[in-house]
């Protein structure tokens, strides 16, 4: 049974600002390393940022409102062999979910030069 649906779209160029603008810190607060050698060893590395933001904010619409003081890294997007990619959770998300009953969590990304979109289904 879908216990719970989100979605998020972003801007590529404002991701791209936010890296530029603040820098590290910024990057090293919202992704975990994993997220991070993946995406700056890509051409492209403020799309593939901009699909993991999306993934992350769209767990916390699926799952329902977070706690006060979340981390971002606590949602975290592998890959598997091929690609495909899955979602990985610690923490108060993997609490949430827990609370929710959630069995199964389904992830989907997708991005252009502008935007990039996140979609995460939850299964109980
Ligand atoms: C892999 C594939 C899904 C990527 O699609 P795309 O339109 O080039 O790129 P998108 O921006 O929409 O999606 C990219 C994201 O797809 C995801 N992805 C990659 N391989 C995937 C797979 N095997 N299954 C599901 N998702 C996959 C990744 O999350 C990737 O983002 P990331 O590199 O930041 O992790 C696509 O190349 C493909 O193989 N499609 C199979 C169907 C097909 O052959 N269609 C063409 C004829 S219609």
């Amino acid at each position: 049974m879908i216990v719970g649906i989100g979605t998020d779209l972003l801007d590529v160029g404002r991701m791209a600002r936010e890296l530029a603008r603040q820098g590290a810190g910024f990057r090293d607060d919202v992704f975990t390393l994993a997220e991070i050698a993946y995406c700056e060893g890509m051409g492209q590395p403020a799309q593939h940022f901009s699909a993991r933001f999306a993934a992350k904010e769209a767990f916390w619409k699926a799952v329902g409102p977070g706690p006060e003081g979340v981390s971002l890294k606590d949602v975290e997007v592998e890959r598997e062999a091929g690609g495909r990619p899955r979602l990985v959770l610690q923490g108060r998300a993997l609490a949430a979910a827990g609370r929710l009953g959630v069995r199964g969590v389904f992830v989907s990304l997708s991005h252009t030069t502008t935007l990039a979109s996140a979609t995460v289904v939850l299964e109980g």
